[in-house]
């Protein structure tokens, strides 16, 4: 088979995407007409302006940018919007379920009303399932740069919403804020029998995902990269079939490997640890999910056989309910095998 086939497989394949920030699919297009709908200064002019910035020294220097796109974001319209055009990406790729993490406190901070952000993006989810059949779960994600109470006003906050919501997550700037920092809180979102996933091992050492796992006892890990350098913890890992949402292009923009082809993503797959490609915050780091394979294709020569693997485990590590799993995964061995 060559690359353009293996691509072409790949964009046909069935899959799901499980790690994946609802501020980051935010359009450059889009955050120039929600800027001029909704009146909001921003400091740039022109697509071409707003790509040029896309050049990150780590994730403090994209977060920076990521909040102040969000900025535009104002109305239930507008939240169903951005929501919108991303399930039409996930239609586009054969993404066939997406686990959208949303960060309410960048949207909270300045005045949104928790209600406007879930009344648009689940229109927009509730849309896409009656439409074509998209399958998608949502997120809340604490932004660890806060503190632990301004996370558990957000829960507080969420609670009305209690049945629309299947996890809690962790994001924005890892150093400094380790998982410990959320004991209390994660322990409150699960006595609400919410699930919980964390940022852990993406620039921060692998003593987080030590935290996340024993002390906020998350499900699953974002990122996880820097697992490689904890033997036991990878063997923990393959063991449990933690999964870790992998994200190679965001890796590669945001610094934490030099270049696609020492992205290690093969290396955790072929030792046996439950990983799926993810493309984090797409429109910031020039792509979706399929462009994320594309890349291991031409950089890590990924093979059939390992890009089946990559998406059976993008559906085993989901937070479908059973049932639905066993039908995506018996959807994706029937593609598979022709
Ligand atoms: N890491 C931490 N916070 C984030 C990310 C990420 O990759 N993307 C959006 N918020
Ligand atoms: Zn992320």
């Amino acid at each position: 088979m060559t690359n353009n086939e293996l691509k072409s497989f790949i964009a046909g394949m069935p899959k799901a995407e499980l790690h994946l920030h609802f501020d980051g699919t935010l359009e450059p297009e889009r955050m120039l007409q929600l800027a001029e709908k909704n009146k909001v200064k921003i400091s740039y002019d022109s697509i071409e302006e707003i790509e040029k910035a896309y050049q990150f020294t780590d994730l403090q220097s994209f977060l920076d940018l990521l909040y102040e796109g969000a900025a535009v974001i104002n109305t239930a319209e507008d939240f169903y919007t951005v929501t919108m055009d991303y399930l039409k990406h996930c239609r586009a790729e054969n993404v066939v379920h997406t686990e959208i993490s949303f960060d309410p406190q960048t949207h909270t901070e300045r005045g949104l009303a928790f209600g406007i952000m879930i009344e648009g993006i689940t229109g927009a989810m509730e849309d896409a399932k009656r439409d074509w059949g998209q399958s998608s779960l949502l997120i809340m994600s604490f932004l660890r740069h806060l503190s632990e109470e301004s996370a558990e006003i957000t829960l507080e906050a969420s609670l009305p919403f209690r049945d629309k919501i299947v996890a809690v997550g962790l994001d924005s700037s890892e150093f400094g804020h380790p998982p410990s920092k959320f004991k209390r809180v994660f322990a409150r979102a699960r006595a609400q029998g919410l699930l919980g996933i964390a940022h852990a091992g993406e620039e921060g050492p692998p003593a987080y995902i030590h935290e996340a796992l024993d002390l906020l006892k998350v499900q699953r890990i974002d990122h996880g990269v820097r697992a490689i350098e904890d033997p036991e913890l990878m063997t923990t890992l393959a063991a449990k079939q933690i999964p870790l949402t992998v994200c190679p292009l965001s890796n590669v923009r945001l610094c934490v490997f030099d270049t696609m082809a020492d992205h290690n993503i093969l290396t955790l797959l072929d030792a046996g640890l439950n990983v799926s490609v993810n493309s984090d915050d797409p429109t910031y780091f020039g792509g979706y999910v399929n462009a994320n394979f594309d890349a291991l294709v031409t950089d890590l020569q990924l093979t059939q056989d390992q890009a089946v693997r990559l998406a059976r485990n993008s559906f085993s590590g989901s937070f479908l309910p059973e049932g639905d799993k066993s039908k995506m995964l018996d959807r994706l061995s029937e593609y598979a095998t022709g």
